[in-house]
């Protein structure tokens, strides 16, 4: 599938998803997926940074909030439009643009620092990607991203729920295939979505291996500083626990690099 074709598909979402995650209902994001990202930045405040898939800038707004001098791209013309619309309200601190991942506009070694939530796998090119973002780092920068844990988040996934209905484990298959794959779905609840929402969201998905990424990054030239599979503890199972099914595998892999 081609990035012009990947870039539609998210033109369709990206009213609806800023539409939903801005009304709470990204729980994931919210909830799991985001707190623990912060967990492990390092000290960004001062820096220049670039976060590579935006969306509706959600997560770079809390960068520059820490004080980051942040640069956002997306494929997506509707995603940095609404991005850009909210930073207008807020004043002029972050610079979006519409770039793909796999041809950055920027200079060799322009940045601190790179991040990107959530993007990578939705990239047909993900290795050309990576030695993207090696090249706009300058060296001793760092690069934090999150994808879908390769390893649970198969071509093949189904959920084992026991006789009262709570899931007790995956089974997962097709490891091994890099198929792309259209997924539809909606965050969880936003059938109760007020305006409603009439349609999933179609996402291409291209599934990779853990050795995939883990070598890809190794292989631009990064040195892997730490991982991360976040999941929800006590409070956050408590507080919702619709999210049962992310305390059994991990959904979620934050990779740490340095240049
Ligand atoms: C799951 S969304 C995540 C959005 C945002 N980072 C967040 O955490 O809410 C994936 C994003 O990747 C973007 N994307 C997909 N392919 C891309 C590419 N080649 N270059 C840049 N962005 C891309 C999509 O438009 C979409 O905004």
């Amino acid at each position: 599938m081609t990035e012009e074709r990947v870039r539609d598909y998210w033109n369709d979402n990206a009213p609806a998803w800023t539409q939903l995650a801005r009304s709470g209902y990204d729980l994931y994001r919210d909830a799991i997926n985001t707190p623990a990202f912060f967990a492990i930045l390092p000290e960004v405040c001062g820096l220049q940074g670039i976060d590579i898939g935006c969306g509706e800038g959600h997560n770079t707004r809390l960068l520059a909030a820490r004080g980051a001098n942040m640069d956002a791209i997306d494929i997506s013309p509707v995603f940095i439009h609404l991005a850009q619309a909210t930073e207008q309200a807020n004043g002029p601190l972050i610079q979006y643009q519409v770039a793909s991942a796999t041809k950055l506009p920027f200079a060799d070694d322009a940045f601190d620092f790179a991040t990107s939530f959530m993007c990578l796998m939705d990239v047909p090119d993900a290795k050309a990607a990576i030695k993207e973002v090696f090249r706009v780092i300058r060296p001793g920068g760092f690069f934090l991203f999150s994808i879908e844990h390769p390893c649970f988040k198969t071509r093949h996934l189904a959920k084992v729920k026991d006789a009262h209905g709570q899931i007790i484990a995956y089974e997962v298959g097709e490891y091994f295939s890099d198929a792309v794959q259209v997924e539809k779905w909606l965050f969880k609840k936003a059938d109760q979505a007020f305006p409603p929402v009439s349609r999933p969201f179609q996402i291409p998905v291209f599934h990779r291996t853990l050795s995939f990424w883990i070598n890809e990054t190794i292989g631009a030239g990064f040195r892997l500083d730490a991982i991360n599979e976040p999941h929800p503890n006590a409070q956050t199972l408590h507080d919702y626990p619709e999210l049962a099914g992310a305390g059994q595998v991990a959904y979620f892999l934050h990779l740490l690099c340095r240049k």
